[in-house]
């Protein structure tokens, strides 16, 4: 059976009503897949608020030049508030919804008619679809960007909580996925939170670039009737002024972009963390326990655990991504003025928003639940030399010029390896002060060297700004926790 049988058996459409220029009975709605492949209903309903606000501030706009009466704009004001009314109340069951009327606007305004007639039939005076698509993608983007806020707010919450509870505990850091230099668990939380709050940022600098009210473009050339498109823009609180353009206004998509890009980043960097995490909670690493809530079984192996919630994060990035392309390869081929093809933003831009929002939020919920395993993670502290690094910076301070205290080291590091031993400070100072003669500084290293070895002591002594170690990790914490407050 195909997928989409057409219905045959209600009676033929009639034409739409901004359709008149064709001969009666070959409009688009003749045609049941025309119908189908023409609309955006499906998917452009949820911008009802923000065409219902956009609508009003038109109208207001429209009586505040004298093109509708004040009788008039009372009545699109009432129809209005109560079509967002009902459809608050029904949702998709709302009765306005109608295929064959194409989109979220025309029905809007096809059930406004309806409700108040003539001064219905006067809303969409000096508009067109072109420019009211593209002010209710804006709004629409001021608002996620809003929404997103609240689940940011989630997710920083619980990282924090998670870095008050296990933070201190030290572990390894990683570079190429080999041992890399000591750290606290803290240190890493805050990385994932510096990574977070830039998306965050990101996000609320894309507001700022597409903050600029298209409404009063008309269909591209603007209109002949004495708009006041300041007087609108002022209505809208997340707008501020008109766009400078009515050509590149209707054309634009860039807000779209814009968002797409931010939430592609923002999938990375939690597909990142994803990864980093699936990795820890492996049994080979279990660094990590997630919470039961966020794990899974195996329909065949009894004992499995396995963190599909983790993976699905990272596996949904392919959705942004794959959002953004849409968008940019959409774009691509728009001239000057509005195409059709602008209609399927909506579908990718929604797609991508609803998949990074869960995601987030799943972040937020796993941040907040998962336990460092201290007892494992120090077990394992004393092998691959974290402290080789701090070991170079304690013969700097001693006056060693580093590229030679890293040679040093390096030698310190074989010896170790011939001698099978695991760490630096099983070496005798002799040993130190060997290597350190034949590099011809002799005498280089003091008793004090061993407070310079060992995770637990070199995650005390970081002291550059932003560092991973106890000190940075503090300062962080605090910052996170005032602003939290
Ligand atoms: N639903 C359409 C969209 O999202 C509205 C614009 C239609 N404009 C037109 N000139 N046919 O882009």
């Amino acid at each position: 059976m195909p997928p989409h049988k057409p219905n045959t058996s209600s009676p033929a459409p009639g034409p739409k009503p901004w359709e008149h220029a064709k001969p009666t009975g070959s409009g688009s709605a003749q045609d049941e897949l025309a119908t189908r492949f023409v609309e955006s209903l499906s998917y452009d309903r949820r911008l009802y608020t923000h065409d219902i606000t956009g609508s009003i501030a038109h109208a207001r706009m429209l009586r505040k030049v004298g093109l509708i009466s004040v009788k008039d704009l009372a009545a699109i004001e009432k129809g209005l508030a109560s079509i967002r009314k009902e459809i608050d109340k029904q949702g998709d069951a709302w009765p306005g919804w109608k295929i064959e009327l194409e989109d979220v606007h025309m029905c809007i305004e096809a059930a406004l008619i309806e409700k108040v007639g003539d001064a219905g039939r006067k809303l969409h005076t000096g508009r067109s679809r072109n420019d009211q698509v593209a002010l209710d993608l804006k709004l629409w983007v001021a608002d996620a960007v809003n929404e997103l806020d609240k689940v940011f707010a989630q997710v920083f919450r619980g990282f924090v909580l998670l870095a008050q509870r296990d933070g201190a505990i030290v572990m390894p850091s990683y570079t190429h996925l080999q041992r890399a230099q000591p750290i606290v668990v803290g240190g890493e939380i805050m990385a994932w939170l510096a990574a977070l709050e830039r998306c965050q940022r990101r996000l609320h600098a894309l507001r700022l670039l597409n903050s600029d009210n298209p409404l009063g473009s008309g269909a591209i050339a603007g209109s002949c009737l004495p708009l006041d498109r300041k007087a609108t823009a002022d209505q809208l609180d997340a707008l501020v002024g008109p766009t400078f353009n009515a050509i590149d206004a209707t054309a634009s998509r860039d807000a779209a972009l814009d968002m797409a890009y931010a939430l592609a980043v923002t999938a990375m960097t939690l597909s990142r963390w994803a990864e980093q995490w699936i990795i820890y909670a492996s049994t080979e690493f279990s660094f990590i326990t997630l919470d039961g809530r966020y794990t899974t079984g195996s329909s065949m192996m009894p004992q499995k655990r396995n963190p599909d919630m983790l993976e699905l994060t990272r596996g949904r990035t392919g959705t942004a991504y794959g959002s953004l392309v849409a968008l940019l390869t959409m774009c691509k081929g728009i001239t000057v003025g509005y195409n059709r093809d602008l209609q399927e933003d909506k579908r990718h831009l929604f797609a991508a928003y609803d998949s990074v929002r869960d995601s987030l939020e799943m972040c937020a919920r796993i941040a907040s639940t998962t336990k460092f395993n201290e007892k494992t993670i120090t077990a394992s502290l004393g092998r691959g030399f974290l402290d080789a690094t701090a070991l170079a910076e304690y013969l700097v301070v001693r006056g060693v010029p580093f590229r030679t205290a890293h040679q040093i080291v390096g030698s310190l590091v074989r010896l170790c390896e011939e001698r099978n031993l695991h760490e630096l400070s099983q070496l005798k100072l002799e040993d130190f002060n060997h290597a350190c003669a034949q590099a011809k500084h002799p005498r280089a290293c003091q008793s004090d060297v061993y407070d310079w070895l060992g995770a637990a002591n070199v995650v005390k002594r970081y002291r550059s700004a932003g560092n991973a170690g106890v000190s940075g990790f503090e300062i962080q914490l605090k910052q996170w926790d005032k602003r939290l407050s």
